[in-house]
């Protein structure tokens, strides 16, 4: 037997060529992608004297949708010490950003090696991974400029980095729900601040622009993926893939909107402020919850929302409703008053 039943199901889930409408779809997102693409050297003036990174620039305090730059211990510090804590931070999520782009190019070549002639995924997986690339860059470009000696990620994530590219292979569906657990809160957190208005460091701004820009067609294509596989799973795999959902959304958003020890060493936080921050005060369990409106939504349409499911989303504190539709704005809360 050189080929298993299972070898041969896998080989069978990757050709779509019979589904006329999610090849159009993916024909539709790499057109996209040839159209309206960015250079992160000719798209950004980065030697123009408004780009420079300069002493004592009021633009890096941290904007007020973050929850670090609306505590009254951030905004009780002097500016000086507010400056300085915005631009380590800011260059910090750049950092774990272009660290899980690394991870997002590497999976996507492992999944597109086995895709079959033909196929619109090896394609579109392809033009994403250059577009990424294309972040990477940028991001790290961005770092440099700033010249904090960020780490990024948590160690533990670091070192178990190389490992997770090595599901997308034979693991796609988990592989790509990962991808949303890291697309989506970075996706979400830059649209925040680009929407609050505040007045930015031209890089941050540009750079932000451009990553949004992109972006959408990533997670679309992310969604697309999924809601094509999920409902064809068997019942048992689609159980363990529900509670496993928001676990993994969970896990890697922690990892990347909470500043990593070196980032409270440096700057001597108060633990209290830590708590509260990540994810003690009502406002902030508000923020991690927002993050995932779309997720629920996917989940809910492809069957992955039972009530062990559900349980496990509140475990994690990421429960709430869901999206009405992709991108949707989170919809006022009322906080009640502790
Ligand atoms: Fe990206
Ligand atoms: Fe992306």
């Amino acid at each position: 037997m050189a080929r298993t039943r299972m070898v041969r199901r896998w080989r069978r889930n990757m050709d779509v060529s019979d589904d006329a409408q999610y090849v159009d779809t993916l024909t539709t997102l790499s057109e996209g992608s040839v159209r309206r693409n960015f250079n992160p050297y000719t798209d950004i003036d980065w030697d123009s004297p408004e780009f420079a990174v300069v002493d004592n620039d009021a633009r890096w305090v941290l904007p007020s949708t973050d929850p670090l730059g609306r505590h009254p211990w951030y905004q009780a510090q002097p500016l000086e010490k507010q400056i300085a804590i915005g631009m380590w931070r800011q260059a910090n999520v750049a950092k774990v950003g272009l660290q899980f782009e690394i991870i997002l190019i590497r999976g996507l070549t492992n999944y597109a090696f086995w895709v079959p002639n033909g196929s619109p995924e090896y394609r579109y997986c392809l033009h994403e991974s250059v577009e990424e690339c294309n972040h990477t860059l940028m991001f790290q470009e961005m770092v440099n400029r700033i010249g904090a000696d960020v780490p990024g990620m948590p160690r533990m994530l670091r070192w178990v980095a190389p490992l997770i590219p090595l599901v997308a292979g034979p693991l796609p569906i988990p592989f790509f729900f990962g991808v949303l657990a890291g697309e989506e809160p970075i996706d979400h957190t830059q649209k925040n601040i680009l929407r609050e208005g505040k007045a930015l460091h031209p890089i941050m701004e540009r750079v932000m622009a451009i990553h949004v820009a992109e972006e959408a067609r990533h997670i679309s294509f992310a969604h697309e993926y999924l809601q094509k596989r999920v409902p064809h799973l068997k019942a048992r795999q689609r159980f363990w893939l529900s509670l496993y959902v928001p676990v993994v959304m969970r896990r890697l958003c922690k990892a990347i909107v909470v500043p990593p020890k070196a980032f409270w060493k440096e700057f001597d936080i108060p633990r209290s402020v830590r708590k509260e921050l990540f994810f003690g005060s009502p406002e902030s369990k508000q923020w991690l919850r927002d993050m995932f409106g779309d997720v629920r939504m996917l989940c809910h349409e492809t069957g992955l929302m039972n009530p062990f499911a559900k349980l496990m989303w509140r475990l994690c504190r990421i429960d709430g409703q869901p999206s009405r539709y992709r991108s949707e704005p989170a919809r006022q809360h009322v906080v009640s008053a502790a």
